[in-house]
Formats: structure tokens, sequence, C-alpha cells
């Protein structure tokens, strides 16, 4: 049989061992789609889970990537047929299930996206699960009752994979987002992203009373914490908070009277989870949404799996602007 390369973590004495080697189909989990990989992308839980600051992995050793797209290679799911084109993202790859930092893949029918005919492969991984979970907050968020002419939305993390397309895909759905961000060199990225204001988290009064002004018709957190305690506090009568993540704690101590006297609704994202139906209507919408010029501005580098292991540790470092590609066969 022969092999292929992955980027595996192993356990190690303390924290982990992630080795580039050489492995086998008789190595990888089970699953009735086999995929040859054409690209991933590196996420934030790669980061944590690759540098060893989160655990991630569930199992050992195991192959890493939370995302990946690729051509079927084999199927015993009558859904897919050799040569289509697919996407895979969540589901426990490279938590519970090997992932997609490989050059194949094996995953179960159920978690398998057709490729949305806007896409290529490489593009699909552009989105990942950063993208598709942006497009889920949107996605949420208007069902929900958000629109754009409530007034300016707010992005946090704005500079990072999941903000950068949350600033994107809510200003070509028609909102006014303003962005924070920490990075000073990210304003004319974050404007070209569609950003009509950008605002640096050190100039921001997070206030102390339950309710502070109302500024935001809506917000996207990406943070948690202290900014996602300040936005119950400033989004509008009847806005939406989508909460997305915890990139600076999962703490939140808020009150019920932004809930209670001004009808704020916070709203969950798990795209780990989100069950198939609206998997595909959310990536259906980001693909409708996204153009060209998009992807280019979003692409941070294109990496190998040599490149991944410093690539987590930049990205830890908050060094990194937009999404950060691997190439695996590099298929279109
Ligand atoms: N719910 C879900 O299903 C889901 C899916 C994907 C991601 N997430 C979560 O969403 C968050 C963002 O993911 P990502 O892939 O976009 O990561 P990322 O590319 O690293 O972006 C995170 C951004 O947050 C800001 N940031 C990072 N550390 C911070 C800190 N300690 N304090 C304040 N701001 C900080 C930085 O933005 P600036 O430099 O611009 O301020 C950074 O670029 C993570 O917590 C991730 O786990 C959740």
């Amino acid at each position: 049989m022969s092999s292929f390369k992955a980027l595996r973590i192993h356990q190690a004495d303390k924290g982990v061992d992630p080795r580039l080697e050489d492995i086998t189909l008789d190595d990888l989990a089970e699953g009735s789609v086999e995929l040859r990989c054409a690209w991933s992308g590196i996420n934030f839980k790669d980061a944590l889970g690759i540098t060893g600051k989160g655990k991630i992995a569930r199992k050992f050793p195991l192959v890493a990537g939370i995302d990946v797209s690729g051509t079927v290679e084999a199927s015993e799911d009558p859904r897919y047929k050799p040569g289509q084109k697919v996407l895979v993202t969540g589901w426990g790859l490279g938590e519970t299930h090997d992932g997609g930092f490989a050059e194949r893949a094996r995953v179960r029918g159920d978690w398998v996206v057709p490729l949305p005919d806007e896409l290529d492969l490489r593009r699909a991984m552009l989105v990942g699960t950063a993208g598709f979970t942006a497009a889920m907050a949107l996605v949420r968020m208007e069902q929900n009752g958000q629109r754009p002419d409530q007034g300016p939305v707010v992005m946090t993390g704005a500079s990072g994979g999941v903000g950068s397309f949350a600033t994107r895909l809510f200003s070509r759905a028609g909102y006014n987002v303003t962005a924070v961000t920490g990075k000073a060199d990210a304003a004319e990225y974050l404007k070209g992203l569609g950003a009509s204001a950008i605002l640096d988290p050190a100039d921001v009064d997070y206030g102390k009373r339950p309710l502070e002004k109302a500024q935001w018709a809506g917000a996207v957190d990406a943070l948690g914490s202290e900014t996602l305690t300040w936005l119950t506090r400033t989004v509008q009568p009847f806005g939406t908070i989508a909460a997305i993540g915890n990139a600076q704690g999962i703490e939140l101590n808020t009150s019920v009277l932004p809930f209670i006297l001004r009808g704020v609704s916070l709203v969950g994202i798990d795209s780990v989870y989100c069950p198939p139906s609206l998997r595909l209507q959310i990536w259906e919408r980001a693909a409708q949404l996204l153009r060209e010029e998009d992807f280019n501005a979003i692409c941070h580098s294109e990496l190998t799996l040599d490149d991944v292991p410093q690539a987590c540790a930049d990205l830890m470092d908050r060094k990194v602007r937009g999404r950060m590609l691997v190439r695996l066969s590099g298929e279109h």
C-alpha cells in the first residue's frame, strides 16, 4: 500500500509533538468516503492544537487539521462518486477523527459537503471553518431579524480569519461594518474588505453599567470575555450578537438587563456540529456573496505541511491577518 504525507499529533511528556510522517490508509480512522486532499487552511483551533496551547486532539496519534477540500477517490456512500469535488469542515476532524493536514483523508458520508458551484477547492479552504463560521453568524443573525437598515454592526478580532470573513460577508450583504482590531497596521486591509470604520480596542470604553449607550445594531464576536460583555451593554434594542469565539477568554460577566430591557439576542455559533441542511445553506450564502478579489485580499499565504507548525505559532502570537492556506495536492 502506498504511503502519503500527514502531519500527526503525538502525545509528549509535556504537551504534544507534531510530526510530519509517511503513513498509509490503514493508519487512518474509519470512514465511508476516501479523499485525495487538495487544500486545507489554518484555524485558531489548529494553532491551539499544534502548539499545545489548547487540548484539541482527543486521541493519539491523530492527523491534525479541522478542514479539508479534495476529490473523492473511493466511496462506499452512494451519494458520492469518484472524481467528485467536496469539502469537509468540523465534525471532529483533527480532534477525534484524523483530519485534513494530510494528502489523503477518510471521512463519514454525512460530513461531506459537495463543492458549491461558485467555489473551487482552493477557495473553499480559504473560506474554511473561519469563513463558514462568519457566514453562519450572518445567516443566524438574519434568521433572528437582523437587517442592514438597523445601523452599524461591529466585528471583533477583525483581522483574524473569522473577523476578516465576517467583515467582508456583512459588508457584501449591505451592512455598515465597524471593525475592531488591535493591529495598528490592519486598518487599510479591513477597509479593503468593506469596513467603513476601524476601532482600536485601546480606545474602547468598556463601561461598567449593565446598559451603556447603545451604539451597535448587531455584533459578531470572536473574543468573548470583557469584549463580549461590552457588546451586551452596547447593542441597540432588538439587535443580535453572534458569540463565536474566545480568543480573549471564556468568561462572560453580564446581566439580564440587555435581554429584558432592550430585547437583545445572544446567538450561539457552533460550526463543528452545525446540522447538514443549515450547513449547505450557509456555504451557498457565502459562495454567492464572495467575489474573486475577496479571496485574493484575505489570503495571507500558501504553505506546505512542513510550514504548518511555525505558522501555528505565528497565529498564536497574533502575527497573522487573514487566512493561511495549506497546499496538499494543490488541485483546484
Ligand atoms: N464557534 C465556532 O464554531 C468557531 C469557529 C471558528 C473559530 N472560532 C473561534 O473564533 C475565534 C477566532 O478564530 P480565528 O480562526 O479567526 O482566529 P485568528 O485568525 O487567530 O483571529 C483571532 C483574532 O482575535 C484577536 N485576538 C487574538 N488574541 C486576542 C487576545 N488575547 N485578546 C484580544 N484579541 C485577540 C486578533 O485580532 P486583532 O489583532 O484584529 O485584534 C486575532 O487576529 C477563536 O476563539 C476561535 O476558537 C469559533
